[in-house]
């Protein structure tokens, strides 16, 4: 049965959130998840308030598009990966970022660990919180299917949080 999410941490810009998503090389997992993220805001009329990003803790693949195999998830799943470019994760990021989720617990540690803004992406699955999100890259096609299939249902559970939060900041206002 599915659970409700944790709390999100309050936005610092009254009916506006800024989440960003943090993987190893920012060319599979953490683009996936903000690709599909920003897909379900636009969804739920949210992608005005919301903003998205993602960077990875290593810089090899900067400037770079998404993985092909990536890419083509997420294209068979009617998504468009075209505008991803990689970015690197600095520590500016938690002061930045209402909140930044990791995929995995390596991520977690390259990042400082856990804080009050800094989350495993994870946290939010529905139905099997508090895991990580398995590197698909050194893997099979089926690796990027299983983190599609995490990262919708996480995403949906996010911007079901989100839409409480952005509400919450304006007073009720949105
Ligand atoms: P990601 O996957 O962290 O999900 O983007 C990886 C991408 C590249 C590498 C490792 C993981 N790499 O070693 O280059």
């Amino acid at each position: 049965m599915p659970r409700t999410s944790p709390p999100l941490p309050p936005s610092r810009t009254p009916g506006r959130y800024r989440i960003a998503l943090v993987c190893l090389g920012n060319i599979c997992r953490s683009p996936m998840a903000h690709v599909v993220l920003e897909s379900r805001l636009a969804d739920a009329g949210l992608h005005d308030r919301v903003e998205v990003a993602s960077s990875g803790t290593g810089g090899w693949h900067v400037g770079n598009p998404m993985d092909s195999r990536a890419a083509a998830t997420l294209t068979a799943a009617a998504y468009d990966p075209t505008r991803h470019r990689a970015r690197q994760y600095d520590a500016t990021w938690p002061e930045a970022y209402d909140l930044v989720l990791v995929m995995d617990e390596a991520n977690l540690t390259d990042v400082g660990g856990r804080a009050d803004r800094v989350r495993l992406f994870r946290d939010f699955d529905p139905v099997d919180p508090g895991g990580e999100v398995p590197d698909p890259y050194y893997g099979g096609p089926d690796g990027f299917e299983e983190v599609l299939a995490m990262v919708e249902r996480t995403s949906d559970a996010i911007v079901t949080a989100l839409s409480g939060a952005v509400e919450a900041s304006s007073g009720g206002q949105a």
